[in-house]
């Protein structure tokens, strides 16, 4: 009964709306027939997505025409299009219709195969560039990354699991998946799943839709129900997908915020980030190349790592990419300790002496074997310095960083220090952790061991890097750096007293 009444309704609708829709054929012509169908429904209660898309260049340009243009000033990075999709605008069909054979969410909508996951894959036929790059970025792992290394979910559980207290002891109960969904995955992607099929009352009567579990979510590293991985909506929201909006610096400060991963706030006290505040009114987000010193004076997150920029003659400073890996020679996010960058996406696959899935040892030593060597460190470094000389000269830059090689090598030290005093506790029974085969990440010894690297050496680093002195010293930076270990040190001969004061 609900099918036919549906279809009945969906009927007079395409009716109606055929006999008001000469507005969308005089100023679209080249809309497909199957996205103007969706068009169509979706007008009377989805507008705002709907002039989202209206403004977006996917509803203006048609492949074969985007195609066309001289590579430097390209947006598409296919070579070729089978013609059926690309003398025509990109539309809800195009993209929502897209491989659906592979999509594991893919459902009988109104006479098509929708699904509502919209990924990498689907942006990648006329992306593909964008999507294989941003494959073999550590984002499109970040999930993964996680879930699949077992010394961080221990981490998790010891942030996200409920805490209970039964005659003197704190015990953790495993995170529940809807907490983690809005704490840890929220940025690095959650694994989203069919789980069931629901039929639900619409404006326009009954339908059914998939339930997805893990949605919705916009995760750098989402597991997609079509088998990829990452949302490029991390970064181009639906349904705009702007380049200017990627490179504007408050699209980033979404998830590099954190005391753990202070980018953002670095970037905002820094000189670039002030010039930003002040200037970027005047600036031109849209233009592809970039030029700098024309359409921008100071960089933005995107200038550093990731965008084409060129210069007035339209020489080439760096290419464009999607694997932001490309300009890092270290991983200043300490994981204990800062390191050479990991050689492969995928961090869970290393594993350090002492058996845990970590790219130093706890004496601070790299895993070498699973990181890029000096010379791959070298060709990243210069990578980065191409973005740098296209505004400074060549002293200004190098010798900025020579102090990031100096800040990486003082806050290891630090780092090192609080990691004596903790193996100490744990050597004499202060504290159970690796030895006594325990998490290291529960006891209040511990927790300050993790605030030393992950907190305030972080911190240092990033306010080094990115050039924000005040996240470097007294803002999370040395001078907590250096309390903490003093701290540490003190909390351990406390314990120690009480436990001869007990013999
Ligand atoms: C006959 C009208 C009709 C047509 C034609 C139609 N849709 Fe829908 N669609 C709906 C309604 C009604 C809903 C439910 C809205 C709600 O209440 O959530 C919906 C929901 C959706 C959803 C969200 C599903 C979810 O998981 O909640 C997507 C995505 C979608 N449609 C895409 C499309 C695309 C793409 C097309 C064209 C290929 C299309 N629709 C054609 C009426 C239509
Ligand atoms: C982490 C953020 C981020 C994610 C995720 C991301 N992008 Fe981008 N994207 C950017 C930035 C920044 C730019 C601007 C680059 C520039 O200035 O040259 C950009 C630019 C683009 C452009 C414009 C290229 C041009 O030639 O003008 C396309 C197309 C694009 N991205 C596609 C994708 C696709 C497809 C995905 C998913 C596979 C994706 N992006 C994921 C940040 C991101
Ligand atoms: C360039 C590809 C693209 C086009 C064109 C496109 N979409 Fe989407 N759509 C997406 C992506 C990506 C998402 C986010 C889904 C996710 O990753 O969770 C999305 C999400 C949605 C959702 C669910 C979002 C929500 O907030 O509930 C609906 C409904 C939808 N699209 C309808 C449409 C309609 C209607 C059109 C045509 C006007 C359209 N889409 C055009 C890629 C596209
Ligand atoms: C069927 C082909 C097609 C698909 C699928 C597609 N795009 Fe595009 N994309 C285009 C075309 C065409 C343009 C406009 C190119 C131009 O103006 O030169 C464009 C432009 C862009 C831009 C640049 C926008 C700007 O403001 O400069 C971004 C970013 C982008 N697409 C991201 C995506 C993402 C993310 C997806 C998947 C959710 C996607 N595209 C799916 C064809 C496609
Ligand atoms: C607000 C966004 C956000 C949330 C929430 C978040 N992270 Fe992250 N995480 C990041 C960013 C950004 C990075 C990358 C930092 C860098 O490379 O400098 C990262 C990287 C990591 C890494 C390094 C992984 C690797 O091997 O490459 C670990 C481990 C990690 N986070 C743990 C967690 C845990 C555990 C939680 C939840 C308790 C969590 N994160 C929640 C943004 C977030
Ligand atoms: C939705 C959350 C999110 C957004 C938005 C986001 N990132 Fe990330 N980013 C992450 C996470 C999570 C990681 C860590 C992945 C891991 O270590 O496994 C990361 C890692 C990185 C890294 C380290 C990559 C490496 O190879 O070491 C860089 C650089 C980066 N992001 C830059 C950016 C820039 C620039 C933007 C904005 C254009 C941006 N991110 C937007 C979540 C995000
Ligand atoms: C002036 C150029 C510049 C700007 C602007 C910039 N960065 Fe960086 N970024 C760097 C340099 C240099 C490094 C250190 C290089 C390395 O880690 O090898 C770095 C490191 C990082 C890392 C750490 C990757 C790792 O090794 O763990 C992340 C994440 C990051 N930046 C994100 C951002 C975000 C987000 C913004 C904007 C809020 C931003 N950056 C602005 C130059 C810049
Ligand atoms: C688009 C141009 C541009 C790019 C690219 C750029 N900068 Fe800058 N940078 C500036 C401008 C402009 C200033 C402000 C100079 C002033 O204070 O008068 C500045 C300031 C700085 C400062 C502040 C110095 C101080 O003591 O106040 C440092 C450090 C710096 N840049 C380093 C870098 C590094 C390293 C890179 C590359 C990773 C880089 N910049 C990329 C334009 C740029």
């Amino acid at each position: 009964m609900g099918e036919k009444r549906n279809k009945f309704m969906a009927l007079i609708f395409i009716l109606v709306f055929m006999s008001f829709s000469s507005g969308w054929s005089q100023i679209a012509a080249t809309i497909s027939e199957d996205s103007e169908s969706c068009l169509s429904c979706h007008s009377t209660f989805n507008s705002a997505i709907i002039s989202d898309w209206e403004k977006s260049l996917h509803s203006k340009v048609m492949p074969v025409e985007a195609l066309k243009k001289e590579i430097l000033k390209r947006r598409v990075s296919a070579q070729k299009l089978p013609e059926e999709i690309s003398s025509i605008v990109v539309g809800c069909a195009e993209c929502h219709t897209m491989n659906p054979e592979k999509h594991k969410d893919s459902f009988e909508h109104n006479g098509f195969k929708v699904h509502t996951v919209v990924t990498p894959e689907d942006c990648g036929i006329c992306h593909p560039e964008e999507k294989e790059e941003y494959g073999q970025n550590l984002m499109s792992y970040a999930y993964i990354n996680l879930n699949d290394n077992p010394v961080y979910r221990d981490l998790i559980n010891s942030i996200n699991g409920i805490q209970t207290f039964d005659e003197g002891k704190i015990f953790f109960k495993t995170a529940d998946d809807k907490t983690n969904s809005e704490s840890c995955y929220y940025c690095h992607g959650t694994e989203v799943r069919v789980v069931g099929l629901n039929t639900r009352e619409t404006p326009l009567g009954e339908m059914e839709f998939p339930v997805l579990a893990g949605w919705p979510n916009q995760g750098v590293g989402r597991m997609n129900p079509d088998g990829s991985m990452g949302s490029c909506s991390s970064c181009h929201t639906r349904h705009s997908f702007s380049i200017e909006m990627a490179r504007k610096s408050y699209t980033c400060s979404e998830c590099h915020k954190g005391p753990d991963v202070p980018a953002y706030k670095v970037y905002e006290v820094s000189k670039h980030g002030n010039i930003f505040s002040a200037m970027n009114e005047e600036w031109d987000f849209t233009s592809v190349p970039w030029i700098a010193g024309v359409n921008f004076t100071s960089p933005t997150c995107a200038t550093c790592h990731s965008s084409l920029i060129a210069d007035k003659n339209d020489e080439v400073i760096i290419e464009r990419t999607h694997r932001m890996n490309d300009r890092l020679w270290w991983r200043i996010f300490g994981l204990v300790y800062a390191h050479p960058h990991p050689a492969s996406a995928n961090t869970s696959i290393i594993k350090n002496k002492s058996g845990l899935n970590l790219p130093t040892e706890l004496s601070g030593e790299p895993v070498a074997e699973y990181l890029i060597n000096e010379k791959e460190q070298s060709v990243r470094r210069e990578n980065m310095q191409k973005v740098c000389l296209g505004c400074h000269s060549v002293q200004w830059v190098e010798n900025q960083f020579l102090r990031l090689e100096n800040t990486i090598q003082t806050t290891n030290e630090m780092t090192l220090t609080a990691t004596k005093i903790l193996v100490t506790a744990w050597d004499k029974g202060a504290a159970s952790g690796l030895p006594h085969n325990s998490s290291i990440f529960d006891e209040a010894i511990e927790k300050k061991w993790v605030e030393q690297w992950l907190f305030y050496a972080n911190s240092v680093r990033f306010a080094s890097a990115m050039a924000g002195a005040d996240y470097g010293v007294f803002a999370n930076g040395r001078w907590y750096m250096s309390r903490n270990i003093q701290e540490m040190k003190d909390w351990l001969e406390f314990k120690l007293k009480g436990q001869s004061k007990k013999k």
